[in-house]
């Protein structure tokens, strides 16, 4: 079975092509993504109208080149996955819209899958991985920790209730005057220091769920009273905000870990790059800790055919009239069998 993902739903117009044996067993034959931060890094942000602009022009070319390179026809495809959300409407909507044309004009059947969900199975791209597992998903948009029984039964443990964490890294990171998107450019100044003279709050660490924007107020008043911010200061606060970040993020892990008794640890998302956080949860006295492949980390065209292929397999189809949802929680999800 060939399958084609596609994922449009913030600025990286992404594409895969996976095959699946008849065991179910997968290979990824060629991936393509094609990423937006150059046009949006002169707005300091993703441009939603620009973004879905994008998609637009880039869809064809990147589809074409995953079935290129795999030395694969459009009428070879048996099924296309697609992300139907969460995300922003308008670069879904170019997805899933370019994922239908292809869909009727070629009668190949259409799953819109959940982008969160596919960042939850992401690790089994790279990794063989038996439910149930603990997944942090943390990236721009999200902050998650969520058991993971089996494809389509999820249970959320904790969530944010304002900024995720990519989000805390990006906006400590623009306080900092680091150029867009700053959260990776922290990271990188925080590992160049081993401690810092700077003491943040301790995020949240009595409620269940994660909150950053204490952090970020913190933050921006510690800025203020610094005055001029010297590279050294720069780097001594890049520490302590990346530092406190997470901890936050292992503080509620071990929770989960200890009420849940799951043992398996899986971290996604584009904050699963940040290295202190790897090392951190690596380090989790008789945890087994999975990360994707850096590319599965972030937002990626085949954790999506992934996904679709999973539901596929288990009778899901969709109709052509499936909408792009900009919110779409995974917890309570169901297979639509046929
Ligand atoms: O998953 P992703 O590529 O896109 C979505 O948000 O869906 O995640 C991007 C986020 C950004 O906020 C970026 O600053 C953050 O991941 N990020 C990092 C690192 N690399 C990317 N944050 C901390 N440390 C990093 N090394
Ligand atoms: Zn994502």
């Amino acid at each position: 079975m060939l399958v084609l993902g596609i994922e449009t739903s913030c600025d990286e117009t992404a594409a895969a092509l996976i095959e699946f044996s008849e065991q179910g067993e997968h290979t990824i034959l060629s991936e393509e993504i094609s990423s937006q931060i150059e046009l949006h890094a002169a707005y300091g942000g993703v441009v939603p109208e620009l973004a879905s602009r994008e998609h637009l022009r880039n869809l064809p070319l990147v589809c074409d080149k995953v079935l290129s390179s795999a030395g694969k026809d459009i009428k070879d495809l048996n099924l296309i996955g697609v992300t139907r959300g969460p995300g922003l409407k308008g670069c879904l909507l170019m997805g899933l819209s370019f994922a239908k044309a292809v869909s009727i004009s070629h009668k190949i059947p259409l799953i819109g899958v959940n982008h969160i969900e596919g960042h939850l199975l992401a690790a089994s791209l790279d990794n063989r991985i038996a439910f149930p597992y603990l997944a942090l998903i943390v990236s721009g948009g999200h902050t998650e920790i969520v058991i993971v029984k089996d494809v389509g039964t999820y249970e959320i443990v904790a969530r944010t209730i304002d900024d995720a964490a990519g989000e805390a890294f990006d906006k400590s990171a623009n306080l900092l005057g680091f150029e867009y998107p700053g959260g990776p450019r922290l990271a990188a100044l925080a590992d160049s220091v081993s401690s810092s003279p700077y003491k943040l709050p301790k995020v949240m660490r009595e409620s269940a769920e994660f909150s950053f924007s204490g952090l970020k107020t913190a933050i921006s008043l510690l800025v203020k009273r610094e005055g001029e911010i010297t590279e050294q200061k720069r780097a001594n606060l890049s520490f302590a905000i990346q530092d406190s970040i997470v901890d936050a993020l292992l503080f509620k892990l071990k929770t989960a870990i200890k009420q849940s008794g799951i043992t398996q640890v899986v971290v996604s998302g584009g904050v699963a790059a940040n290295r202190t956080l790897r090392t951190k949860v690596g380090e989790l006295p008789g945890i087994r800790s999975y990360f994707p492949a850096m590319k599965h980390s972030t937002d990626n065209g085949a954790m999506i055919a992934y996904l679709a292929a999973q539901r596929f397999m288990r009778g899901e189809r969709d109709s052509l009239d499936v909408e792009a949802l900009a919110r779409w929680p995974v917890e309570g999800m169901t297979i639509n069998a046929r």
